[in-house]
């Protein structure tokens, strides 16, 4: 076998950020004082964070120069022009609008769209694709393909779709492709696999919605895995991927190497205008959406660097290190490991605690006990309902452990691993949490918690 090496960074550090581990003892007050919930914690009580990769990464000195030199002019500004010019190479849409985060560019899509009673079929909605479908009477369906030759778990499963889209034909609202699959375990979605979507969305006349908050990710999987490392422009892999869809959707605080932004990208003419009125009324002008002119500018070069294959090596190296360390102390990590994160399957790791005891949310809670790391529990917190009285789990209990972009090293993964083992070798605190406090929406985000034992 052969040794699994964390990549050597490609860049030098500059400017540092102090971190530090509380005493054990004032972590369990810190969780208790959360309710439980890590997303309640101070991020100065946190030692690594891996709550997300959401904009949580590092910029380059050349997203730092760009910003000095943003150009703030409320319409019209360089800033937008460098931006647009980017973006429209990159997704080929005429209709490019800056949005203030991924959700914005959904919450405006599916106003704008016909959602009422409408079916949306994904490979896998993100949690904030399916509440922004949901809300507005839409029906969310994830059809993964099971079968998908790895890596590339994140395939939508064909032939499901077209007999859902052959029975429902007329209550189908459009096929969503989620690049990579962040529901899922962050796996990525072939090329293969993109073309036969965008096929069977021609054949049936529907439009094609793409998720591109990580494409960068899916595609240096597709350069190695799938086009054999063949040359070694993965923009142009880029470029290719976003001709299919017929709107594109970006939270550009993951690939867009940025703290926040995003972008909704359409072609078509009327669908454009509808965008711009709703966009105006709540984001902004259409030329900085809900941006500064200085993120703009920073995000024009962050979209390049995140296809430099350099980076990539780097990224889904760290990725892989931790994934395959994990596993060699047999921590039952999701196979294959995805672009951004690795996940743990919580059902697995504590067996007796059944899913409406939360397991991922023990384990979640484990691990900053012991090593002050945040994670988040993707499971039956997130995805499980109450209908009737009765308890729906979600199909999986895992926690994530998302790597931010460019900010821990190959130590700060290794701590990561030593807390692993320590959280396997100990009982934990309680078995199982009873929640107590929860909104309708995206519960995860505030609810309260109470051990149960
Ligand atoms: N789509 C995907 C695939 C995402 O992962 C996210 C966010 C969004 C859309 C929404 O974007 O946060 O900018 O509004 N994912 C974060 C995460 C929150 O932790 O995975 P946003």
């Amino acid at each position: 076998m052969t040794e699994i090496m964390h990549p050597p960074e490609p860049f030098k550090i500059k400017m540092t950020e102090p971190i530090w581990l509380l005493p054990r003892k004032q972590r369990y007050e810190k969780l208790k004082e959360a309710h439980y919930n890590l997303f309640f914690l101070r991020s100065r009580d946190v030692f690594i964070d891996l709550l997300t990769d959401s904009g949580t990464g590092a910029m380059s000195q050349d997203q730092w120069a760009a910003m000095l030199l943003g150009d703030e002019a409320y319409a019209g500004a360089r800033s937008w022009e460098e931006f647009y010019s980017v973006a429209n190479d990159l997704t080929g849409c005429e209709h490019i609008f800056p949005v203030h985060q991924g959700r914005a560019a959904e919450r405006i899509i599916f106003s704008v769209v016909d959602t009422d009673g409408k079916i949306f079929i994904s490979n896998g909605h993100f949690d904030t694709t399916r509440a922004n479908i949901e809300s507005r009477g839409g029906i969310a369906i994830d059809l993964p393909d099971e079968n998908a030759k790895s890596p590339f778990k994140g395939n939508l499963d064909i032939a499901r779709a077209e007999e859902l889209i052959k029975q429902k034909r007329d209550r189908i609202g459009g096929l969503i492709l989620t690049l990579t699959n962040n529901t899922f375990g962050g796996v990525p979605v072939s090329l293969e696999n993109i073309r036969q979507t965008y096929e069977l969305a021609k054949k049936h006349d529907l439009p094609l919605y793409m998720d591109i908050a990580r494409i960068a990710e899916n595609v240096y999987f597709i350069w190695k895995y799938e086009l054999n490392e063949e040359g070694d422009d993965l923009w142009e892999i880029g470029k290719e991927i976003c001709r299919y869809a017929d709107v594109l959707m970006m939270s550009a605080k993951k690939d867009g190497l940025v703290n926040m932004g995003g972008m909704l990208c359409v072609r078509d003419d009327t669908l454009a205008e509808q965008i711009k009125i709703d966009l105006i009324l709540g984001e902004g002008f259409p030329t900085y959406g809900g941006l500064a002119g200085r993120d703009l500018s920073a995000l024009a070069v962050g979209l390049k660097e995140a296809f430099q294959l350099p980076y990539l090596e780097y990224r889904i190296g760290q990725v892989r290190y931790l994934w395959h360390r994990l596993k060699e102390i047999e921590i039952p990590v999701l196979k294959p490991h995805g672009g951004h994160a690795v996940y743990v399957d919580a059902a697995k790791f504590y067996p007796d605690i059944p899913p409406e005891k939360y397991p991922g949310q023990v384990l979640a809670c484990m691990l900053y006990l012991e090593g002050g790391i945040r994670t988040v529990e993707i499971g039956s917190v997130m995805f499980g309902k109450e209908e009737n009285g009765k308890f729906i789990p979600a199909p999986k209990e895992l926690v994530r452990l998302a790597i931010p972009r460019r900010i821990y090293t190959q130590s700060h993964m290794d701590h990561v691993i030593r807390v692993f083992e320590q959280v396997k070798n100990k009982e934990s605190f309680c078995k199982g949490f009873r929640i107590t406090k929860a909104m309708p929406y995206l519960r995860h985000f505030t609810a309260h918690f109470e051990p149960v034992n």
